[in-house]
């Protein structure tokens, strides 16, 4: 419906392929406090890894400066993401300037949620709108094979009490499917949450980055998810929320609550993918599997106008032409090298 309304808006850029931007997607940092085999592997992320320093990421102002040019050109929805965004010191500080811009509809953080206890309250009180949080499984011994051996089922949960307390909802934990590894745990994940206000999210998991050793056997296709639940817990489909909703949702017929399916590899939606990422460090990407981005620190630090800066983030969105995972279903994405899932935080 407003959609409609944005693609005329000559001040919005759309894309090769008339796709409009609406979602950015900011990494307020690269570090991590766990190392999920899927996308920060220890064997690469160890102890020598280099990640940036603090000076090499984007400052609160820089950030804000830049969101708030995203927003002339037609974002409305932010999304904070990392590595582990709550890693970044003075986050909520950030938060109250990015939900202070004329413009923004809806301000999102996706979290591991261990620092949620400490750090919930003080977010909603400065203008986060809600959390997302990840948990791949409540069994303690398969959380720790995917989480790398950092945190536990427990402190999660925990961290979703604190998000539910401080009204930080409509929460989403969002659990990468993988067969052999978690999928086993999958009923008992969902269970848990039936009958709360929390909606989980089964995603596929995704060939991410260079180092996940993704293999397509590993897929648990949303379509087998659904089939799996709905035996269990008969389900009844629900209307996308918003034009691109990535998630397909369903809600329990028994009415205890709701669930979602993201089949980014079976079913990809890079048709309606408003989505513009940007980087620790300042670089923008059009796609969640780019190759390469624009340096827009570079532009920042050198002294480029409000004018230079959005020409920039226009002529990249008017020029944009990715639909990666569509590419990957036809067998005809390219295996260049990609950036990183920890580093442009999904
Ligand atoms: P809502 O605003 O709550 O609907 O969030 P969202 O579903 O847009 O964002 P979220 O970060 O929770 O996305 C969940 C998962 O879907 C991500 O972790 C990715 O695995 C996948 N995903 C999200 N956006 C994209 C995308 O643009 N491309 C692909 N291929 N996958 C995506
Ligand atoms: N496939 C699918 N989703 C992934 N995420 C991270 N790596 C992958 C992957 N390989 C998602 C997790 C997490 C979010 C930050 O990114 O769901 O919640
Ligand atoms: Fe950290 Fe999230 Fe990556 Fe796991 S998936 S290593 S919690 S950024
Ligand atoms: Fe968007 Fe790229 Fe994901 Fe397709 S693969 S939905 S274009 S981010």
């Amino acid at each position: 419906m407003s959609e409609i309304v944005l693609l005329k808006d000559p001040a919005r850029p759309l894309d090769q392929r008339g796709r409009a931007m609406h979602d950015l997607r900011i990494s307020v940092m690269d570090r991590c406090n766990f190392r999920c085999t899927y996308c920060m592997p220890k064997d690469t992320f160890g102890e020598g890894y280099r990640f940036l320093s603090s000076a090499e990421r984007l400052s609160f102002d820089e950030i804000t400066r830049l969101a708030g040019l995203f927003v002339g050109l037609g974002v409305r929805k932010l999304r904070l993401t990392g590595g582990e965004p709550l890693l970044r010191a003075g986050l909520p500080e950030l938060i109250g300037d990015l939900a202070a811009l004329p413009g923004i509809e809806d301000v999102a953080l996706t979290t591991n949620g261990v620092l949620l206890p400490r750090h919930a309250a003080d977010l909603k009180a400065q203008g986060l709108g809600r959390v997302t949080v990840s948990l791949d499984s409540l069994d303690p011994d398969v959380f720790r094979h995917m989480s790398g051996g950092f945190g536990s089922p427990t402190e999660v949960l925990n961290g979703i009490d604190a998000a539910l307390n401080a009204g930080l909802g409509p929460i989403k934990v969002n659990c990468v499917v993988q067969r052999g590894v978690n999928d086993h745990t999958i009923l008992d994940l969902v269970k848990h949450f039936r009958g709360t206000p929390v909606i989980v999210r089964l995603i596929e998991y995704m060939d991410v980055g260079n180092r996940n050793h993704w293999n397509l056997e590993r897929v648990v296709t949303a379509r087998d998810l659904q089939t799996e639940i709905n035996a269990t817990w008969p389900l009844v489909p629900v209307a996308p929320g918003y034009s691109g909703e990535v998630a397909e949702r369903y809600a329990y017929a028994d009415g205890a609550g709701e669930i979602g399916f993201i089949a980014s590899v079976s079913q990809p939606f890079c048709g309606d993918c408003t989505r513009a990422r940007l980087s620790s460090e300042g670089v923008l990407y059009t796609c969640l599997f780019a190759s390469h981005g624009i340096d827009l620190r570079a532009l920042l630090r050198s002294g480029a106008t409000d004018n230079d800066l959005e020409e920039r983030i226009r002529g990249t969105w008017l020029s944009r032409n990715d639909r990666y995972s569509e590419l990957r279903a036809d067998h005809t994405a390219t295996p260049e090298r990609k950036i990183e899932m920890y580093y442009i935080g999904g």
